[in-house]
Parts: C-alpha cells; structure tokens; sequence
C-alpha cells in the first residue's frame, strides 16, 4: 500500500479496458494519473469519475503512433510535474490475421500501435527518467507473443519483439545506473 502514493502516472491507451481499470487504481492508491488515449469520449469520462471520487486525473488526446503527439503529451506532463514516476505503454491490440492474408497496411498499423508506440514513449520516459534519478515504465504484452497464434501473425509479431526491446532498455538503464 502507498507505493504510488505522490507518483506522477502516464497510462496509454486509458480510456477502456485494462488502462481504464489501470488508472482507476492507481488513482485510488494515491498516483496523480495522467490518462492518454484516442477515444476522447469515454477517457473524459474516465478522469472525470476518478476525480468525482476523490483522485486526481487528467485526460489527453494521444495517437500512441504519431510521434509528435508523444511530444506533446510529455510536454504537457511537464508544465506541471518535475518527474515522470511511471509510464504504463499500455495501448495497442490487434486485429485477427493470419501470415497469408495479412495486408502490408494492416501489418504497419498494428506494429505501429503496439510496437512503434513503446518503443517511442519508452525512449522518452528514459530520458526524463535519467534527468531525475529513475522510474519505472510498464510495457505490456501478450500471451501470444510467446505461442504464435496462427491468427494473430502480426500481433504476435508486435508484442514478441516489445519483449525485447523491453529487455534491451532494460539493460541499458541499468548500466546507466537509472
Ligand atoms: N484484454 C486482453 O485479454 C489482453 C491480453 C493480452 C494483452 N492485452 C494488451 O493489453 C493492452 C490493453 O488491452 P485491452 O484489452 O484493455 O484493450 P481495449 O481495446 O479494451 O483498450 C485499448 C485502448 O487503447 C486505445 N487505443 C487504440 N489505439 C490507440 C492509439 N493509436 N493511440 C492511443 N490509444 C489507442 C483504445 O481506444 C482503447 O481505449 C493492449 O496492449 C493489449 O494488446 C490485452
């Protein structure tokens, strides 16, 4: 208990589903929790509810795949908090495929919100991270990332290869000392 008590949260793709319940927990654990998705509607209402209750929530809009809008995420977080405790690169998910009928389009598109996405709010995270002494980021995956499903070709693709990008960031953190 308390362990995100005063932490400044970054949570991806928090309007719904696992972000959704993500952000409403560590709010309620004490974490002001910055909330980033594409679907306006529903994280409005999301910040709106843990802040009705008592926590502390902001909600922006954020293409995880666009790198710009991670600029501006970050730079609002910025304008109001010296640390950035946590990133959680939560957004992403797939659409069902399989290696012969997958398109080069849907292909990129589910790379670039799964894995194009991590690997741009890891790279930023670690960087202020580094100016402040460390933090954590929560990159998530997949089961299917280590089972192949065989309709999932680029899913599993995406989230098999954040497992090593984790790993790589990872070690490279630690010879950092971060
Ligand atoms: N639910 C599961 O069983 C399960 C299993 C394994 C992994 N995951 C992973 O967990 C994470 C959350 O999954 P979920 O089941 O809660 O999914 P969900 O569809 O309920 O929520 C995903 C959220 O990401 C947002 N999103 C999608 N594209 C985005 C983009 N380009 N920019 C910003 N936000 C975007 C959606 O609007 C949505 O709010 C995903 O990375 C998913 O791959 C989920």
């Amino acid at each position: 208990m308390n362990r995100v008590a005063q932490k400044t949260v970054l949570i991806t793709g928090a309007a719904n589903g696992l972000g959704r319940e993500t952000a409403k927990l560590l709010a309620a654990e004490g974490a002001t929790v910055w909330m980033t998705d594409i679907d306006d509607a529903a994280g409005k209402e999301v910040a709106a509810k843990i802040n009705g209750e008592g926590g502390r929530a902001t909600y922006l809009h954020h293409d995880v795949a666009v790198p710009e809008a991670w600029e501006s995420v970050f730079g609002s977080i910025r304008e109001h908090h010296s640390k950035l405790d946590i990133l959680v690169n939560n957004a992403g998910g797939g659409t069902y495929n399989d290696i012969e009928t997958v398109t080069f389009a849907e292909w990129r598109r589910i790379m670039s919100i799964n894995l194009d996405a991590t690997f741009l709010g890891t790279q930023m995270a670690i960087k202020w991270m580094k100016e402040t002494s460390g933090g954590s980021i929560v990159n998530v995956s997949s089961v299917v990332a280590f089972i192949g499903s065989p309709n999932l070709a680029a899913y599993c693709a995406a989230k098999a290869d954040i497992h090593l990008l984790s790993k790589s960031a990872a070690v490279y953190s630690g010879q950092k000392g971060l």
